[in-house]
């Protein structure tokens, strides 16, 4: 039996992984360390029970992460917390440096002392580890022609976002290299899926859509991405933390580079095929485009890009693969009909998200269409 602490587990990947983990790991305890931002949302994970507790709290907080450690026997941390929006970076970096950076140092340090404190109390050594999730955003961007990237491709980050991630990465190394403190790490590329907040690409040209909005893509909607779903990642977290090596790290991706442009017509295009399906959606997302006979395409149109925008990621996930024996299951045209699916059958969830002013003003300062929502 494994003591989890799951950080940052009110956001998109984290409550996805808990809910993975509670269904795949029955025995196990779950800890919850969130803070509840704007991103973070305790509807997105079950109720609470006996097998998983709930705590509201900052990772920056070195002394309550220590207590935490304590109190709950954690063996095992997945960190996930983290602000995770380049475009909010580019607006105000600093939180990003002391969520992200700060942050996954005052959880380093408390770990380190904490499970430090136990093996020179001599204490049965139980298998532990630390383990960090991270982003391909790290390795900068790719030119058209470049082979994907590897574990051992140089960090260059573009954004704020992308930097903060990589000097975290950078201390958890350095926590096993200096202190031998059990970490892996993993980089992954987009994910997409259930949970995820509407103001990244996917679920806010899905809610867009359904309520008749326009779909701003960046530029001319070139840049590529390597998209994966969440599950396989929650599988990918799974096999690292289960097998993975202290001091590796892991790529996750699954070779579906597609432009901005493929991702949004192959988007537009389910919610399409879904309205066809099901003539009672017309009447229910009476805006949306299909619902008066609209190709959902239509509303696609082209907006000033964001600064120093990444031409493309793409991400080689071999050592995954070989070493631990790892594969994507979710075929992506699957996965994105299943997310617009999510997202007709979750109206509720989405629907409080966007009556919050804080959401409300972040989509118009960055898109300029206040009065729209
Ligand atoms: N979304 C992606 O496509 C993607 C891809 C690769 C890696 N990642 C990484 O995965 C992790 C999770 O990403 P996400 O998309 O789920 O992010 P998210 O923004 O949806 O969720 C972040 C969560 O962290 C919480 N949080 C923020 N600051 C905190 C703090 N100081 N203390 C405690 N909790 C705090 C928020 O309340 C929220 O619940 C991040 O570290 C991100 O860098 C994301």
């Amino acid at each position: 039996m494994s003591r989890l602490l799951v950080t940052g587990g009110a956001g998109f990947i984290g409550a996805n992984f808990v809910r993975y983990w509670l269904e795949h790991h029955p025995e196990d305890r779950v800890v919850v360390l969130d803070a509840l931002t704007y991103a973070g949302n305790r509807s997105s994970l079950p109720p609470e029970d006996e097998r998983w507790r709930w705590v509201e709290g900052d990772v920056v907080d070195r002394a309550g992460n220590e207590q935490l450690l304590r109190e709950e026997e954690i063996d095992t941390v997945v960190h996930f917390a983290a602000e995770s929006h380049v475009d909010r970076s580019i607006e105000s970096p600093q939180r990003f440096v002391e969520v992200n950076v700060v942050g996954t140092n005052a959880l380093l340090e408390a770990v380190r002392r904490v499970w430090g404190e136990s093996e020179e109390g001599g204490l049965s050594p139980t298998p532990r580890r630390f383990h960090h999730v991270s982003t391909d955003e790290v390795y900068g961007s790719l030119g058209p022609a470049d082979p994907p990237v590897r574990e051992a491709t140089p960090y260059a980050p573009n954004s704020p976002y992308a930097a903060s991630k990589a000097a975290a990465d950078h201390l958890v190394r350095a926590y096993f290299e200096t202190y031998r403190l059990p970490v892996t790490l993993s980089n992954c590329s987009n994910n997409y899926g259930p949970y995820h907040y509407p103001e990244k690409l996917i679920p806010l040209f899905i809610v867009n859509l359904l309520e008749g909005r326009e779909l701003p893509v960046y530029g001319a909607g070139i840049n590529v991405r390597d998209w994966l779903h969440v599950e396989d990642h929650c599988r990918g977290l799974e096999a690292i933390l289960l097998r993975g090596l202290p001091g590796e790290t892991y790529n996750v991706g699954s070779r579906n580079e597609r432009t901005n442009l493929e991702v949004v017509e192959g988007l537009c295009d389910a919610v399409d095929r879904a309205f066809a399906a099901e003539p009672e959606l017309s009447k229910h997302f009476a805006s949306a485009p299909p619902a008066a006979g609209v190709p959902s395409r239509s509303k696609i149109h082209f907006v000033k890009d964001r600064p120093g925008h990444d031409l493309r990621y793409a991400i080689d996930p071999s050592k995954l693969e070989r070493e631990l024996g790892w594969s994507p299951r979710v075929e992506f045209d699957e996965g994105l009909a299943a997310t617009v699916r999510w997202y007709l059958d979750h109206e509720r969830w989405w629907r409080e998200i966007l009556g919050r002013g804080g959401y409300r003003g972040w989509i118009a300062r960055q898109y300029g269409r206040p009065s729209e929502l």
